[in-house]
């Protein structure tokens, strides 16, 4: 970074001299990689990486004086910019949990075979954006926020695995904060979370909204299904029909009522401006918007972007990720983000059929196969996710940004033109 050679400069921080030449060796021939600083501890990491000012830091957790998820919290500080991947050994997962909320873009298990170590370099070292930081978890997981966060996953093309993300991104919010988290199938006519997370049950969304009065505690418990990844889950109606019956208003009752339970509620949306996906954007903390690297998705999120701004949806809102992102398309991220004027705030690489093989056995890829470079890719968006919402301290009496709209103002073109 400080060099203009167009490199990756890389800071090796390990407290076992052998390792750190094993990774120094590993990198050696590779052309677009040099190893500039070596530490072996993390006080020495964060003073090297402030003197160095690499793209990449390769961080051990377990270190003498200062251990790696100190100096990973401290680069995020002191040394805006650099990545930092966190390394340990097997049966880590909390030491890993917290890395990641300390900052750090991705994980290795110990010892990285070549190939994963360089992927994993090249891959965060594309992740420049600067992100704000938390305190590591303890301090986050002790404060109960007040008010839960709700994050609504949208597109405005379909397929571009919405649900996917959905459930993915549910599972890794509940595995970095240990925080309570549900999932809500928010597509009231073509809902799917029910097969994605494999969860059958006679209880939905419906038990909710036909008692949307008389909501409490005790209902919101009997109707939300555990599931193994001890994430909630609030299934979508058992027929379209039904879903139709439901009113947006019915729908503000039952989110309100849910983010007062739960610290993070995500929910899948369907791809439609109709009332009831609106009602679910007005209330949403973040708004997920999902893209791939297509022009046809690439046209329709443009037009979203513009609608946002009638829709009163802020810069600060909404949340621009890249899934299946490939190099290999013919449309490069870095184009996409400069025709939007936009980063992406996280980018999830194409898993090509592992996705859809975990769709079709209901098990989130973040839960089975945690080493997969996608779900990597889904737990660093949890952290980012997690980053963005924690600055953020809302009042309990907290308005939405945006209303809920009055029922003469229906669909997004009454809604537009009701605002002139
Ligand atoms: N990162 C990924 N890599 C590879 N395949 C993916 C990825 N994300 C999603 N998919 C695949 O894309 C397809 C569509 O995914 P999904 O059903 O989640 O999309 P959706 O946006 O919810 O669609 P719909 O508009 O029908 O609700 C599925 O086959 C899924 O496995
Ligand atoms: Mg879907």
């Amino acid at each position: 970074m400080s060099e203009s050679d167009g490199k990756i400069h890389v800071l090796i921080a390990d407290d076992i001299a052998e390792t750190r030449d094993i990774l120094e060796k590993a990198l050696y021939f590779e052309k677009d990689i040099v190893v500039v600083a070596k530490a072996a501890n993390g006080r020495e990491a964060v003073q090297l990486a402030r003197q160095h000012r690499p793209e990449v830091v390769l961080m051990d957790i377990n270190m003498p004086e200062m251990d790696g998820i100190a100096a990973t919290e401290a680069i995020m500080v002191q040394v805006p910019g650099t990545q930092v991947i966190i390394m340990s050994v097997q049966n880590e997962q909390e030491y890993l949990r917290r890395a990641m909320l300390a900052g750090a873009r991705e994980y290795l298990i110990k010892p990285p075979d070549t190939d994963e170590l360089v992927r994993s370099i090249r891959h965060v070292a594309k992740l420049s954006a600067p992100r704000a930081t938390i305190p590591v978890a303890g301090g986050s997981e002790s404060k109960h926020a007040e008010i839960g966060k709700l994050i609504a996953v949208f597109s405005p093309k379909g397929g571009v695995g919405c649900t996917a993300i959905s459930v993915n991104l549910a599972v890794a919010l509940r595995q970095l904060t240990s925080k309570k988290v549900a999932i809500v199938d928010g597509n009231m006519v073509f809902g799917d979370v029910d097969v994605a997370m494999d969860t059958r049950a006679n209880k939905n969304i419906l038990d909710l909204t036909n008692r949307a009065n008389d909501i409490d505690e005790q209902l919101i418990g009997d109707v939300m299904v555990p599931h193994a990844s001890q994430v909630r889950v609030l299934l979508g109606p058992p027929d379209g029909q039904s879903g139709e019956a439901i009113t947006p208003e019915q729908l503000r009752i039952v989110l309100e009522a849910l983010r007062k339970q739960f610290d993070y509620v995500v929910i899948d949306t369907a791809t439609a401006y109709d009332d009831r996906t609106l009602s679910i954007l007005d209330l949403a903390d973040r708004i997920l918007v999902l893209m791939t690297l297509e022009l046809t998705t690439i046209k329709n999120v443009r037009q979203f972007l513009e609608l946002a701004v009638p829709l009163g949806y802020g810069d600060e809102k909404l949340m621009l990720v890249l899934n299946k992102a490939d190099s290999r398309l013919g449309i490069k991220a870095e184009s996409v983000e400069s025709q939007m004027r936009r980063r992406f705030a996280a980018q999830i690489g194409n898993a090509a059929h592992d996705m859809t093989l975990a769709l079709n056995q209901g098990v989130p890829l973040v839960m089975d196969r945690r080493n997969h470079q996608v779900a990597k890719d889904i737990l660093n968006l949890a952290a980012v996710m997690v980053n963005s919402l924690t600055p953020v301290v809302k009042s309990a009496h907290a308005k939405p940004a945006v209303a809920a709209q009055p029922a003469a103002s229906r669909g997004l073109f009454g809604r537009l033109t009701a605002k002139h």
